[in-house]
């Protein structure tokens, strides 16, 4: 009954979406996510037989493999085969960007958690057992764990990159106020929740299909059937949906499922692989750790007049997708600000850490970080508030970006006046100062975080999609793409999207798993575009798909197709609801042999960039907002809370508020850890000490802000992002970075002596040595 009786509530809300996009719509996987009933790669029904894979690692962070013993492991009961590199039959490389990481040792290891080798046997538990039971003899090379070392040792993974605009050498002589220094921030792991995992199965004539839980099926393809030495369609991905990715699935969930497809290629037999959390953190790599170094010269008026910046990207072992992250730490190394001499250089260094990969951001974070700190200092010495260099350098209509691309329909400083207007700043601040005055044992910080994120895959060619979209003949739907659900609603947006263009309800809709044979040659979910890229794709599929039913329409009718409309499951005639319903429609379509299938194909149209100059317009648009955090430090222990964070967001015209309400609230929790709580440890050996939730802190309920409130900013909308409505994904994330220098603002409140310090996370354990350093 009371089931029931929620659900009809849940039909009724769904159904006023095909009426009007502005309704906030519900994720649609909230129901099946509180019932337990989603679907993930644990979940999979596995065939009777199925065998079960544990990964053997490196047990030390670099060096050469002098003997291994396998045969304690091979000998224990319930225990298959045990893979190498000797069983690839393909390539034993498995690098996406450059070719430079195998998929199991040869002869050398290069981090602690390196893959060697398979261990594949009747369960989970046996595969464990034998793993125990393996002998291995390393001889130790010297370990490289931080940038600073790669770079002495001239250990990197490519050519460093440089953006110049301008020119900043002869500025900052002119300048009345140049400061320099260094920061650091740390790595950040993603702790998805479903941890990486994939079942591969075998089918006829040599074809395996694999279900992984990826942001990108199609890399899973391509290099399973590169390792496997097998042409591209004889490898089917299949995708339900991930428990959480936030990048650590774009590229590294690609090894998991190549090895269980390798070993279901020689066994001919299911196998399962699913990392357990300690594996995981382990194994994969995490958000890259920089060190960096700025000097930042600004006039009189505090306009910062020239921007020099060297990050040094802690890569890790191998490439993975470092080359494209550093990029756009160049992208982004000047935030919302407009410089008008900038010269800044990214240099990807290789370590012995787990090759470290995409997350939320992208680069983006770490650049920022940097001229966030840059500014805090200028004005720690010369007296003035951050705010007040902040304010007098944000982005301006036409400002032109060091990469070339002329910003257009800004907002930065719109969001930045209406957060100070809307929260009233000068009462926040007033606070403030009379909670300082009368406190001595408590302080509060405040800080102002503006953020500016470019929205595209910074390298253009992956900037595609498409949608396949049928129309069953009882007038029920079915949507592929290559859009993969990880929880930020893409699947609802893309439902909502078909819902409006046919305007029948949402439960005549499905949108199906996202598979390589539905939606081939596609980009991972990622740079915040999916909903973007294919909600366009599936836009265009379900507008031709109405062109053609409109003339249908008007054969029945005996009337124009111009003054045809479809509307709430009914055809409409110049306004007025004919008899014809959405049903009966496709009913005679079919009769009358219509295609009622349609693939579209969507490319973001203008963009483009020239690495060879490192200048042009990559960037679809920008997306604009404006914090204000507040901080309250406990002077006595070092620990704080945040207080409250204002946020005014340019959402566009969101299409989905719920959710993006969500995505801007998940993504500030994530950099609010990353910058505050979340500290990644290795020791100097490569090992992760932070390899347990125990010693490894993420917010938990009583750390996020008490109080987040978000104000969408008023504009109208973007015509490259999908119905104007702004990707929202990765962002939000960036106003976390605030938080950072709340707590420098409080520390120096009980302080005055207090040095600023530039070296993220800012943990209780600093907060506290800040604020009795002299
Ligand atoms: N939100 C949830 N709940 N889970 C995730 O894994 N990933 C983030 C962001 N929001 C993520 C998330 C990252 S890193 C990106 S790039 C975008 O979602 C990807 O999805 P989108 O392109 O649809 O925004
Ligand atoms: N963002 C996220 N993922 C990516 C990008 C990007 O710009 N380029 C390649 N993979
Ligand atoms: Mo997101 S870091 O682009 O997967």
């Amino acid at each position: 009954m009371h089931k029931n009786k929620s659900n009809s509530d849940l039909d009724f809300k769904l159904n006023e979406v095909s009426i009007s996009l502005k309704q906030s719509i519900k994720n649609l996987d909230s129901h099946t996510h509180v019932r337990g009933e989603s679907l993930y790669v644990d979940d999979v029904n596995i065939r009777q037989g199925t065998f079960h894979g544990v990964v053997f690692d490196s047990p030390k962070a670099h060096g050469i493999i002098k003997h291994i013993d396998y045969s304690k492991a091979r000998a224990l009961e319930g225990v298959e085969r045990i893979f190498t590199y000797k069983d690839v039959p393909g390539k034993n490389q498995i690098g996406g960007i450059i070719p430079d990481e195998p998929l199991f040792a040869e002869n050398e290891v290069h981090f602690w958690g390196m893959p060697i080798a398979l261990i594949v046997a009747e369960s989970e538990f046996i595969a464990r057992q034998a793993r125990a039971l393996i002998d291995i003899n390393i001889e130790d090379l010297p370990v490289i764990t931080t940038a600073k070392q790669a770079k002495a040792k001239g250990s990197f993974i490519n050519a460093p990159r440089s953006f110049s605009l301008g020119d900043f050498k002869k500025v900052f002589n002119d300048c009345k106020y140049v400061f320099e220094g260094e920061t650091f921030s740390n790595g950040q792991e993603h702790l998805y929740i479903e941890s990486q995992g994939a079942y591969a199965e075998p089918l006829e004539n040599g074809t395996i299909k694999i279900t992984s839980s990826t942001q990108g099926p199609t890399s899973v393809q391509s290099i399973t059937a590169r390792v496997l030495g097998v042409a591209m369609h004889k490898i089917e991905v299949d995708v339900t949906r991930l428990g959480g990715g936030f990048g650590g699935k774009e590229d590294q969930a690609t090894p998991w499922a190549v090895m269980a497809a390798l070993a279901c290629y020689h066994l001919n037999q299911s196998v399962k692989l699913i990392l357990n959390r300690h594996d995981d953190l382990r194994m994969t790599g995490k958000r890259h750790p920089y060190e960096s170094t700025y000097k930042i010269g600004l006039s009189k008026d505090l306009k910062i007049m020239a921007y020099e910046a060297e990050f040094l990207q802690n890569s890790g072992a191998a490439a993975d997708l470092s080359p494209a992250i550093a990029e756009r730490t160049l992208f982004h190394s000047t935030n919302s600000y407009f410089v008008p001499n900038v010269t800044t250089k990214v240099i990807s260094c290789k370590t012995n850490l787990p090759p470290n990969t995409a997350f939320r951001g992208f680069g983006g974070p770490q650049g920022m970080f940097v001229i966030e700190s840059a500014i805090a200092k200028a004005a720690s010495e010369i007296g003035v508030s951050a705010r007040a260099i902040q304010e007098v350098n944000l982005l301006d209509e036409n400002d032109t970006f060091s990469y070339g691309q002329i910003a257009k329909k800004v907002e930065a400083k719109n969001t930045w006046d209406s957060a100070k207007s809307i929260f009233d700043i000068e009462t926040l601040e007033k606070d403030i100062e009379d909670f300082n005055k009368n406190n001595n044992s408590f302080k509060k910080g405040l800080t102002l975080m503006p953020i500016t994120f470019g929205i595209s895959f910074t390298n253009t060619p992956m900037n595609h999609a498409r949608a396949l979209v049928h129309i069953y003949l009882d007038g029920s739907v079915g949507i592929s793409t290559a859009a993969v659900e990880m929880g930020q609603g893409v699947n609802t947006k893309m439902m909502q999207i078909a819902a409006d263009v046919f305007s029948i309800p949402i439960d005549k809709i499905k949108i199906e798993t996202t598979n390589t044979t539905r939606v081939a040659n596609t980009s991972p979910s990622a740079a915040s575009s999916t909903a973007d890229l294919n909600g366009k794709a599936t836009l265009m599929a379900c507008n031709s798909l109405v062109e053609r039913l409109k003339i249908v329409a008007s054969e029945i009718l005996k009337v124009s197709k111009d003054t045809i409309e479809l509307k709430n499951e009914s055809v409409y005639v110049k306004g007025e609801k004919s008899e014809l319903t959405w049903t009966a429609l496709i009913s005679v379509a079919m009769l009358k042999r219509v295609a009622l299938t349609e693939n579209a194909h969507y490319a973001t149209p203008e963009i483009h960039f020239d690495k060879t100059k490192e200048k042009g317009h990559p960037f679809a648009y920008h997306v604009y907002g404006t914090a204000i955090i507040t901080t309250t430090v406990d002077c006595t222990r070092g620990t704080y809370e945040f207080d409250s964070v204002k946020i005014v967001h340019d959402y566009g015209k969101s299409m989905s508020e719920g959710i993006d309400l969500g995505q801007v609230e998940g993504a500030l929790a994530q950099g609010i850890g990353w910058m505050t709580m979340e500290e990644i440890a290795y020791n100097d050996e490569g090992r992760l000490l932070s390899n347990a939730l125990s010693t490894y802190k993420i917010p938990d309920i009583f750390s996020v802000p008490k109080d987040v409130e978000v104000i969408p900013v008023e504009t109208d909308g973007n015509d490259m992002a999908i119905l104007k409505s702004k990707a929202v994904g990765e962002p939000p994330l960036m106003y976390g970075i605030g938080a950072y220098f709340a707590l420098q603002n409080a520390i120096k409140a009980f302080n005055p002596k207090y040095d600023l310090k530039f070296h993220a996370p800012m943990t209780p354990e600093k907060v506290l040595m800040g604020l009795y350093s002299k």
